[in-house]
């Protein structure tokens, strides 16, 4: 469902990307794996159109992607949570739902009560502020709002951050359910091998802006060979 061929993109004039190439079946979880600076985050941004590409081809379901805004890309279904999540702290749990379906031009009201069945720590919490929730429960909040806008492909960026171990394992359901469940494909930036291991069907390693090798996420999560070779762990 999802193409990139050479794709290039970095900020002004300094290049990240130096011609991605990737594909993501429908219904698929593949992880972004690598290490710091390599352009993980870059990649999401050029695939949410939150920043241009400057060369390649990128498209979603055979639509060209080159040309269309972020919002035109919201609006046909990739819905991007960006690292360190971005939820609006003074606004409530309820609010920051709303915002999000509002954002993408989609009104969906019932949406909401559906999540909050689905999701009952939210339900719990829905008058109370972004900023006082835990990090597990800012992230489970993110990936609900992710949702409001009924997408086809979410792009996860490193959502096991700053999460304490004993809810990591929570997250990790929440995104397969919202895989198997909702049938949505999931790109996901990881660094850390056991969640990615868990949750992705396929491991692709980034270095220096282009992606060098399809991992096998549960060998790379047990060799500590190849994880200082790839990751520098
Ligand atoms: N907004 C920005 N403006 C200018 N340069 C940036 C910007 N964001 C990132 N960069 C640079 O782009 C390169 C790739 O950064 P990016 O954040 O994509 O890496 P990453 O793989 O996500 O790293 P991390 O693992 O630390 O999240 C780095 O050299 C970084 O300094
Ligand atoms: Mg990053």
């Amino acid at each position: 469902m999802l193409h990139l061929e050479r794709v290039r993109a970095g900020y002004g004039s300094t290049p990240v990307l130096h011609g991605i190439s990737l594909s993501l079946e429908s219904g698929e979880i593949a992880a972004v794996l690598g290490r710091n600076g390599v352009g993980k985050t870059t990649l999401m941004r050029a695939i949410s159109g939150t920043i241009p590409c400057n060369g390649g081809n990128l498209s979603f379901q055979g639509n060209d992607l080159g040309s269309l805004s972020a919002f035109k890309r919201a609006r046909l279904g990739i819905s991007h949570v960006p690292q360190g999540r971005d939820i609006f702290p003074k606004l409530t749990v309820a609010e920051n739902l709303r915002v999000a379906s509002s954002a993408v031009g989609k009104s969906r009201g019932d949406d909401l009560e559906d999540l909050f069945e689905q999701f009952p720590v939210l339900a719990e919490k829905r008058r109370a502020r972004g900023g006082s929730l835990s990090g597990g429960q800012q992230q489970i909040l993110a990936l609900a709002r992710a949702l409001m806008s009924r997408p086809k492909l979410l792009l996860l960026d490193e959502p096991s951050e700053g999460i304490q171990p004993s809810i990591l394992d929570e997250i990790a359901t929440t995104i397969e359910q919202i895989n198997s469940e909702h049938g949505i494909a999931v790109l996901v930036v990881e660094q850390n091998l056991d969640f990615a291991a868990r949750v992705a069907h396929r491991g692709l390693m980034m270095d220096k802006g282009e992606i060098i090798e399809e991992m096998d996420i549960t060998q790379l999560s047990r060799d500590r060979a190849l994880q200082r070779r790839y990751m520098a762990l």
